[in-house]
């Protein structure tokens, strides 16, 4: 697709709400990037247009089977009040892959960076400028065929929303309570684990619901052959530091390739630490803690960034890790991840793009 990109402005605008008042996901700003696929003309229509509701026939496949893939990501405002994407073409690159996996058409890469760009060109004002908030960016694609066969739908509609944001987690960048799940699972080996497909995520909810009624903030997920290996925590990736090795499940399928993980990943193998892709298994890190070597654990993810885990439960066993407080390696990856994402610290691997 060649077409320019039309932007049709708004022409009422909606008050923005203030950084400290910012939670995940419940504000949205005043415009929405929008394509359309069909068939026989591939994707079509590039354009920005006030924010609003889609209409969707009753029969539309994705209410009905799912097929639907998203992406998220962030623009900053940095201490130098330019605004930088994290790592777009990255993102770019997953959503595509997800988009094979459920049979979407991919999108031309540089018109996918491009829909990016210019919704949040057109938004810039609701880029908020406190360290810890951020304007989400979630772009989706969903079946809009209205056809109740079983099959790829063969009309799409991608858009991207814009939400002002401050923390994920309620209680922000501090150590959250994980209970470890081996009776429900989130993904199996060649299934859509490492998509990020809409129905991975009602698949959690059931869990993550029973672990908030006992006083957790989210599940540890096991793998689903041997309920033994770490798979995720909640939606993030994990990491564990036992001893001297820091430790993440490989990407093998069952596992999303999250951009924050990529990140800790290449900025600790600069740093010179010891880090290893390899399966590690529920026996290994609770073997590991009675021997007093599990220092540290943390999820990755866009939305959090890295979020330190505090306590881990177990088949009724409580494991606290480092006494419950945010680990010394934990705090420097954050630091230093967040760092480049404001334009404090310089950006050697041109992870930002600046718009
Ligand atoms: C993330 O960015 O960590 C996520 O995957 C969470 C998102 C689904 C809200």
């Amino acid at each position: 697709m060649t077409e320019p990109i039309r932007i049709n402005r708004s022409t009422t605008r909606k008050p923005k709400p203030k950084d400290a008042d910012l939670g995940f996901g419940q504000i949205f700003t005043d415009h929405m990037f929008l394509a359309d696929f069909q068939e026989e003309k591939g994707w079509y229509d590039p354009r920005v247009e006030p924010y609003g509701p889609l209409s969707l026939d009753p029969a539309t496949a994705v209410l009905h089977y799912a097929q639907a893939i998203f992406d998220g990501l962030k623009a900053f405002r940095g201490v130098d009040g330019k605004i930088r994407l994290f790592r777009p073409q990255k993102h770019v690159e997953r959503m595509n892959n997800s988009a094979r996996r459920l049979c979407i058409p991919p999108l031309d890469p540089e018109l996918a960076l491009q829909s990016l760009v210019s919704v949040v060109g057109v938004d810039r004002d609701w880029v908020p400028s406190t360290v810890g908030t951020s304007l989400y960016i979630r772009p989706t694609i969903i079946a809009s065929e209205a056809f109740l066969g079983v099959r790829p739908a063969k009309s799409y509609i991608y858009f991207v929303i814009l939400s002002p944001v401050g923390a994920y987690y309620p209680e922000g960048m501090a150590p959250v309570k994980i209970l470890v799940v081996d009776k429900y699972v989130r993904a199996v080996d060649g299934g859509l684990g490492g998509a990020k497909t809409s129905g991975n995520y009602a698949a959690s909810l059931f869990a993550s619901d029973e672990a908030k009624h006992a006083g957790f903030t989210q599940v540890l997920w096991l793998d689903g052959v041997h309920r033994k290996y770490l798979d995720e925590v909640g939606t993030m990736n994990i990491m564990v530091k036992i001893g001297d090795e820091i430790i993440t499940p490989p990407l093998t399928g069952t596992i999303l390739p999250g951009v924050t993980r990529d990140s800790a990943l290449a900025l600790m193998r600069k740093w010179g630490l010891k880090v290893s892709e390899r399966q590690v298994s529920i026996d290994e890190v609770v073997e590991a803690h009675g021997r007093g070597k599990l220092e540290e654990v943390w999820g990755t993810g866009t939305a959090a960034v890295i979020s330190p885990v505090g306590e881990l439960a177990y088949q009724g066993k409580k494991m606290v890790i480092n006494g419950g407080k945010i680990g010394p390696l934990t705090q420097r990856l954050y630091d230093a991840i967040v760092a480049i994402q404001y334009g404090k610290a310089p950006d050697p691997d041109g992870w930002t793009l600046a718009i």
